[in-house]
């Protein structure tokens, strides 16, 4: 349908309409806050997560700091 600016995009993101739900999915009781869809267009920042995860596992201190303004999915994580 074209693009639109958002907030925390410089450049218009496409927009598509929704033609369905998705079907077969099942919210067990007490999880309806989780997410049944994939992450879009975290990929770098996902890695760079899962590096400092890694790096905790492994024994070395690890700290994060997640700082964004409201929308751009810093509780999301938490709930993926
Ligand atoms: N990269 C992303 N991919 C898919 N959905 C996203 C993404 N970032 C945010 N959302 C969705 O946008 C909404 C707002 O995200 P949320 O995590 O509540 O933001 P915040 O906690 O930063 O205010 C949620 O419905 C979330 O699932
Ligand atoms: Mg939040």
């Amino acid at each position: 349908m074209g693009s639109m600016a958002v907030k925390s995009e410089e450049k218009p993101v496409p927009v598509y309409r929704v033609l369905s739900a998705k079907e077969g999915v099942s919210v067990p009781f007490g999880a309806e806050r989780r997410i049944y869809s994939s992450m879009v267009g975290r990929d770098s920042e996902l890695n760079r997560l899962e590096l400092q995860v890694m790096k905790a596992i492994d024994g070395a201190g690890s700290v994060v700091n997640m700082i964004g303004e409201a929308g751009i999915g810093k509780s999301r994580l938490w709930l993926n």
